[in-house]
């Protein structure tokens, strides 16, 4: 081999190998994630839209659904998209009900009027996550025979409102979260907000926020003066956050006998609950909800509902003047029944 083909030879050899560790070079620069991770838009907090869709296992109409979600998408101005998590029982564990649904959102975003990317997004980010309900121990399968307070949809209502009483707060899809935003569906934003409600938590440090705030009636709430009462006795941090939060108890607190009966319970109306979840996972908070829950019968016979008791752990554990705000910026329906509004002041940002 002449000199000048050996030293042919070893270019050829040179450049192979340089190209090889030029590809591979790239290669690993083209595989590594992309830098910087935190884009300056990047959201300083989680969140999602919550829906519990089906409580009772088997198909349900989505009709009042198909309405509502289009609504709170078209109507608020989101800064981030975040997920729409439907919880349901079972209705839409078969690929071929989520896609049937999914088609008539679709449709159903459009007749809305959303332009097609903001229909494409929407339906990206619904979740259908199984969520089943099991009758607590002590609670008969004919527990309905038991005659209790309120018959009606037992047990869906009743698991209904012990679900968001307590359950959710540990639900694996929420309780990692920064906020939850739970409509029901026949929760309708009517008409363009000037805010992300979102925003308008993160920015005000806000823990808590409620569209109406009705009493709810004695004979569904038997019993629970008594038990919040009681538990303040037991807790002074909880008597000390009620007397600052101007609780007004019924009379003969002291007495004790009869006390609150047939008396209405305050509540925050739940079709519209705006939740920062770390204030609800407190070890206080964490103590009340698991002596709550110890009498099923509260929830299955008495039938409390989830907006007293959600008015009971805001006004025991939350400053009301700090962390709690009445949203009446976000033009609001449920049902066919429109709530009174409040002037938007856009937030600053
Ligand atoms: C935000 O609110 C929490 C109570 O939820 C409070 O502990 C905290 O100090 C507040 N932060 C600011 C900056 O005000």
């Amino acid at each position: 081999m002449s000199v000048s083909k050996r030293f042919l030879a070893i270019l050829v050899a040179a450049t192979a190998i340089l190209l090889y560790l030029v590809h591979s070079h790239e290669t690993i620069l083209a595989s590594r994630p992309q830098f910087p991770a935190k884009s300056a838009d990047s959201p300083p907090y989680t969140a999602a839209i919550v829906y519990l869709v089906s409580v009772m296992p088997g198909p349900r109409s989505p009709e009042r659904l198909l309405q509502s979600i289009p609504l709170m998408e078209k109507n608020i101005p989101w800064r981030y998209q975040w997920p729409i998590i439907l919880l349901h029982a079972g209705a839409y564990s078969v690929l071929e009900s989520q896609e049937d649904f999914l088609d008539q959102l679709q449709e159903s975003a459009s007749n809305h009027g959303l332009e097609p990317e903001q229909i494409q997004s929407l339906m990206s980010r619904i979740q259908f996550v199984a969520t089943y309900h099991e009758l607590p121990e002590g609670i008969p399968m004919d527990g309905v025979a038991d005659g209790p307070i309120w018959g009606g949809e037992w047990p869906a209502y009743h698991h209904m409102c012990a679900f968001f009483s307590y359950k959710i707060f540990n639900h694996p899809s929420i309780r990692d979260l920064t906020y939850f935003f739970r409509l029901d569906d026949d929760s309708y934003v009517r008409e363009p907000a000037c805010f992300d409600p979102f925003e308008y938590m993160h920015i005000n440090n806000k823990s808590y926020a409620f569209r109406d705030d009705p009493p709810d009636m004695g004979w569904v709430t038997e019993g629970m003066w008594p038990f919040v009462s009681n538990y303040a006795e037991r807790h002074p941090f909880v008597e000390s956050m009620l007397e600052h939060n101007g609780l007004q108890w019924p009379p003969n607190r002291k007495w004790r006998l009869r006390f609150g009966q047939g008396v209405n319970f305050p509540s925050y109306e739940t079709n519209f609950d705006l939740v920062k979840v770390e204030r609800f996972r407190t070890p206080e908070m964490t103590e009340f909800l698991y002596e709550l829950a110890s009498v099923p019968k509260r929830f299955y016979w008495y039938r409390w509902g989830d907006a007293p008791v959600r008015f009971a752990q805001v006004n025991m554990f939350l400053n009301v003047e700090k962390e709690v705000h009445r949203m009446c910026e976000i033009p609001y329906a449920h049902k066919d029944r429109p709530f009174d509004d409040c002037e938007c002041v856009p937030l600053l940002a």
